[in-house]
């Protein structure tokens, strides 16, 4: 059994807008899965809906075999989330504010593992100071530090590092990766492509309220993207030997480097002979690098088609 699963899951909001259309997934125990989608794709009210802020109006979805809806109290149980949007109590210490939340999920007091939280979200110094005089990052680690806790074995994070300093974002991701260690699951929406490329294992492409697909990231990057050779020659030219023509290759960077672009899905990559053919044309290399087409590029095209 997935540790969440979501069957036809869906929500229109009154007034009749359909925020989320009949969406199913199985979110496996440890993964990583990024949503990447633009403003207004749905992601929130996915996360909200799991997490039982939002009630769904199709559908249904379980966390640890807990409907959210019929069995609220024991999904919740098992859920971290760490909202978009900044709701702190602006007055209470940033250790207050930690412990309560633990409490409030009904665990005993540990202040070990407060102070370890505290720690590595480097805002143990910070610990008696009140959340309002903390800037925005702050705050969200604070998000962060409440969020785990309750030792949550499904974190959601809504957009973590909207908007935050690029040292944040860093840590943000090691935090992850070290939570994954853990065995904690980890879902969490972005419209960072660079993100979702740096630290997803999974990644969900989401576009007005549509799950346009979910695929393993490194199968995602190697399926859409095309890839290409870089041949640096040792001697600029000024133009493709005929010998060389049917490769298609692309000069550039004043004639001393050769692009070939290849299909990674194709038989046969067509590298070995355009070598062969390099060096029948007497063009000497100093170097070979093969580039990879970004996710970016996939999901632009992607979110392109499903707007055309
Ligand atoms: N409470 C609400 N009532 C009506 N429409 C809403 C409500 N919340 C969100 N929406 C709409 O649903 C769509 C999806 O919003 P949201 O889930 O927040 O997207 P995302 O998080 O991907 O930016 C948006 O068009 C938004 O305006
Ligand atoms: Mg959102």
């Amino acid at each position: 059994m997935a540790i969440v699963e979501i069957r036809d899951l869906q929500k229109t909001y009154a007034g009749g807008f359909e925020a989320l259309k009949p969406l199913t997934l199985d979110i496996e125990e440890g993964e990583i899965l990024a949503l990447l989608g633009p403003n207004g794709a749905g992601k929130t009210t996915l996360i909200s809906a799991l997490c039982g802020l939002v009630s769904p109006t199709g559908g249904s979805a379980t966390i640890g075999g807990h409907d959210v809806v019929d069995d609220y109290r024991a999904a919740r149980r098992l859920i971290g989330l760490v909202p978009q949007e900044i709701a702190l109590d602006q007055f209470s210490k940033v250790i207050d504010a930690v412990r309560f939340t633990r409490g409030l999920f009904g665990l005993p007091r540990d202040e070990a593992r407060i102070e370890a939280i505290l720690k590595d979200l480097s805002l143990w110094d910070k610990r008696d100071a009140r959340i309002v005089t903390l800037s925005g990052g702050m705050k969200r680690r604070v998000l962060i530090a409440k969020a785990l806790s309750h030792e949550p074995r499904v974190l959601f994070l809504d957009e973590p590092t909207a908007g935050v300093d690029v040292e944040l974002r860093r840590d943000m991701w090691e935090i992850v990766a070290k939570l994954k260690e853990d065995g904690v699951t980890i879902i969490l929406t972005t419209h960072y492509i660079e993100e979702a490329e740096a630290i997803a294992d999974r990644v969900g492409v989401i576009d007005k309220g549509q799950l346009l697909l979910v695929e393993d990231k490194d199968a995602l990057m190697s399926r859409m993207g095309s890839k290409e050779l870089h041949i640096s020659l040792r001697t600029a030219i000024t133009e493709v030997p005929e010998v060389l023509a049917k490769y298609a290759l692309e000069l550039s960077d004043g004639g001393q480097l050769l692009v070939y672009s290849y299909d990674t899905q194709g038989e046969a990559t067509g590298i070995t002979a355009l070598l062969a053919d390099l060096a029948k044309a007497g063009l000497k290399m100093t170097d070979l690098q093969t580039k990879q087409s970004s996710l970016e590029e996939i999901f632009v095209s992607l979110v392109g088609e499903s707007a055309a």
